[in-house]
């Protein structure tokens, strides 16, 4: 048997920007310690085997940050703190059941752009 690989990746964004920047970010005063806290807690429920934490650039939803993007599943979840995460790995990861209600709205999600539409508007 090979290894396995994960059955979840979670790209936390870890971007921030310099004070006084008006453009928000995922990381500030408030935020810094977001990453920490969803290792912890993917550490002390025992899922460090099979859940992959990744610190990320900027996944281009700032103003719904502090964000995450879980995968499989495309599911980004926004405005987030230590409560929700903790509630994300307890219901999302190990119950198996998204919580709407912390993901980013339609409207910011829509379904995905095409590779041929991509390269179509780049003019290829
Ligand atoms: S800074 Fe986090 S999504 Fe842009």
């Amino acid at each position: 048997m090979g290894i396995p690989q994960p059955a979840f990746y979670i790209f936390k964004c870890e971007q921030s920007s310099p004070p006084g920047m008006p453009k928000p970010s995922c990381v500030n005063e408030q935020t810094r310690d977001l990453f920490a806290h969803l290792s912890q807690i993917i550490m002390q429920k025992g899922l460090i085997a099979t859940v992959h934490p990744v610190r990320t650039a900027c996944l281009n939803r700032c103003q719904q940050g502090p964000v995450m993007l879980i995968e499989p599943g495309h599911y980004m979840y926004v405005n987030l703190t230590k409560e929700k995460i903790t509630r994300i790995i307890d219901e999302h990861i190990i119950g198996g059941k998204v919580i709407r209600e912390y993901l980013i709205a339609d409207e910011f999600w829509d379904e995905p752009l095409s590779v041929e539409e991509a390269m179509k508007m780049a003019g290829r």
